[in-house]
């Protein structure tokens, strides 16, 4: 059993396009392909409904959402369970803290879509998506990915963080150093030739430790 779930386990890629799939969802049914388009998208798993870290991880989602938007990008969220336990999940919550879960959420109970991106990993759990985030671009291609276990909740600050990171980072055509927020400097991409070597020592820039390692501010 192990085995095959091993071999049917597909682990999508930075740079991979995002695998295609039809689900049904607490917003209706979607092809994901027309999802969301000419979005970003955040496709999130969890475990279980009715699960503690997955309420407060749902939760951080829902709360943040004006964020996600003001970043042009969808929530769409996972997990093996059927819609009827989305539902009532999501209106248990609604019920106890007033807390809505306003975005799609895939009731991936043949489990198809956990397989097409790696959540079911088998020696953390055969049977529950571990916690993925994929960012997703416009292109639908796959720009980041993160694999937690079932125990430890995620970063709500570091997903958006990432998320804009990306973003600033495709826009101005520069990388982003450790820590980066808004705000802060960014980084010239190191120099390919001579040439660039050569603009980087001559160039005014706001910070520069040497040629390869120069930073300016956007
Ligand atoms: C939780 O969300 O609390 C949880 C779900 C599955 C396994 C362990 C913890």
């Amino acid at each position: 059993m192990e085995q095959e779930l091993k071999e049917i386990n597909i682990m999508p890629r930075i740079g991979d396009q995002a695998p295609d799939f039809e689900a049904v969802t607490t917003k209706g049914k979607i092809k994901f392909s027309a999802f969301a388009k000419d979005k970003w998208i955040i496709l999130f798993s969890h475990p279980a409904d009715f699960t503690p870290v997955c309420t407060t991880e749902m939760s951080g989602f829902a709360q943040r959402k004006a964020e996600f938007d003001a970043l042009n990008t969808e929530l769409i969220g996972l997990s093996i369970d059927s819609i009827h336990a989305h539902l009532a999940w999501v209106n248990n919550v609604k019920e106890n803290t007033g807390v809505y879960f306003d975005f799609p959420i895939i009731a991936d109970i043949d489990m198809k879509v956990s397989r097409l991106y790696g959540m079911l990993q088998p020696n953390e759990s055969e049977t529950a998506a571990v916690r993925a985030v994929f960012f997703i671009d416009p292109s639908k291609k796959i720009r980041l990915v993160m694999y937690y276990p079932l125990n430890v909740g995620r970063n709500m600050d570091e997903i958006l963080r990432a998320l804009e990171a990306l973003q600033v980072s495709d826009a101005n055509g520069v990388a982003m150093p450790l820590n980066w927020k808004k705000g802060d400097r960014v980084i010239v991409p190191p120099p390919k030739d001579l040439d660039e070597m050569q603009e980087r020592i001559d160039g005014n820039y706001a910070e520069k430790i040497d040629f390869y390692l120069v930073k300016k501010d956007l």
